[in-house]
């Protein structure tokens, strides 16, 4: 259905010209090897693709239980680690979500355009509900929409994302078409960006569940921040199988993420680790794996360590970036709010 009147697209081509790349990342918990295989590393990558912007997305965080406190300083050991990983805020916009109020609003303004069973068909609903011990927020409900708000805000073309956000990129792309439809073409419908290799990195204990910092084992979850000591102690116990071959394959959960982590860390394919290591024996290959990983995070705990003392500093990074995102964000919501018939009409 279209909107009553006609009207003229806006003009989408000076954004489509350039990549717009956005990303966001929860402040929750420690940061692990997970979220820096499959999101953190792309975040870097993007800054030399197009015009990145990242965002640390402390509204999300409050969808379960939290301590506003707590929720501060890890906000401040994510800046962190993002920094120190390569965000570099000379060369994209690093902000905070909260602190572009242009986010909320459009949650509500996607929400007419948002289907309730699609939100009840999400699995991270479903799997967080689950483990919720007093209040299932419709914060948790609505997380999807706020989510959607983030990129559409922004009319970025790609979300680099690990295997996990799928469905929720997917139910993006479905508000920002619906919401074309409905009001006329105001929207970019993004597309999300998966690395081939590292989409989905496991835990070490249980090769069949993601490494999370909510679900896993904390001794099958590598933590960024992990000293060498740890991260070998972790590799050394992973689970593997019974077999001997360091080969991918069906049955060998275990010995597949291993390989996808030394290829991602080593910056290598994954069929040049088996031909390296075939007739090695499990042992070895988990120590050169937790070699790889030292040799991998060591600078980035390294740079942290420099930086995470300094929170006026961070503070002073985030503003830049908060006023650089709200140029965009006011834009779009303007066109937002002028298509379904709030304020007066434009020109
Ligand atoms: P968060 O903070 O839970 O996760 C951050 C990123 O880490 C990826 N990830 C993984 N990748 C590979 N293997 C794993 N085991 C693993 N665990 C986590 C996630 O896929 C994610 O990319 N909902 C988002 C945050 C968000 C967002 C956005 C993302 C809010 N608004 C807008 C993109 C665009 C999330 O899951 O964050």
């Amino acid at each position: 259905m279209s909107a009553p009147g006609v009207r003229l697209p806006i003009d989408l081509r000076p954004v489509n010209e350039r990549l717009r790349i956005f990303s966001g990342i929860q402040p929750t918990g420690r940061k692990h090897l997970g979220n820096y295989i499959g999101a953190i590393r792309q975040y870097v990558e993007g800054q030399d693709r197009g015009e990145a912007i990242y965002c640390i997305v402390d509204l999300h965080a409050i969808s379960v239980a939290y301590d506003p406190v707590e929720l501060r300083e890890r906000l401040y050991d994510t800046a962190a680690i993002l920094l120190a990983a390569g965000v570099d805020p000379e060369r994209c916009i690093f902000f905070r979500q909260s602190d572009v109020r242009e986010h909320t609003e459009l949650t509500w303004l996607l929400s007419a355009v948002t289907a309730h069973g699609d939100l009840n068909r999400m699995h991270q609903f479903k799997e967080k509900s689950a483990k919720q011990r007093e209040l299932v927020s419709a914060a948790l409900f609505f997380y999807p929409v706020l989510m959607a708000a983030d990129v559409l805000a922004y009319r970025a073309h790609e979300v680099p994302v690990g295997d996990d956000q799928r469905q929720h990129v997917e139910l993006m792309r479905e508000i920002a078409r619906r919401f074309n439809e409905r009001f006329g073409e105001t929207l970019v419908v993004p597309e999300h960006r998966i690395p081939p290799v590292g989409a989905r990195i496991m835990d070490l204990q249980d090769p069949t569940s993601k490494m999370s910092t909510t679900g896993g084992s904390e001794q099958g979850t590598v933590y960024v921040l992990d000293e060498p000591d740890a991260i070998l102690k972790k590799f050394r116990s992973a689970v593997t199988d019974s077999g001997r071959e360091v080969r991918r394959g069906p049955g060998k959960e275990g010995i597949s993420n291993l390989i996808e982590i030394i290829s991602v860390a080593r910056g290598v394919d994954p069929e040049e680790i088996e031909r390296e290591f075939e007739g090695a024996g499990y042992g070895d290959f988990k120590k050169a794996v937790a070699e790889a990983v030292i040799d991998y995070l060591a600078p980035v705990r390294e740079r942290y360590a420099e930086l995470r003392p300094d929170e006026a500093e961070l503070e002073r990074v985030l503003a830049v970036g908060a006023e650089k995102a709200r140029a965009i964000a006011s834009e779009v919501l303007a066109d937002v709010r002028e298509r379904m018939g709030f304020g007066p009409a434009r020109g």
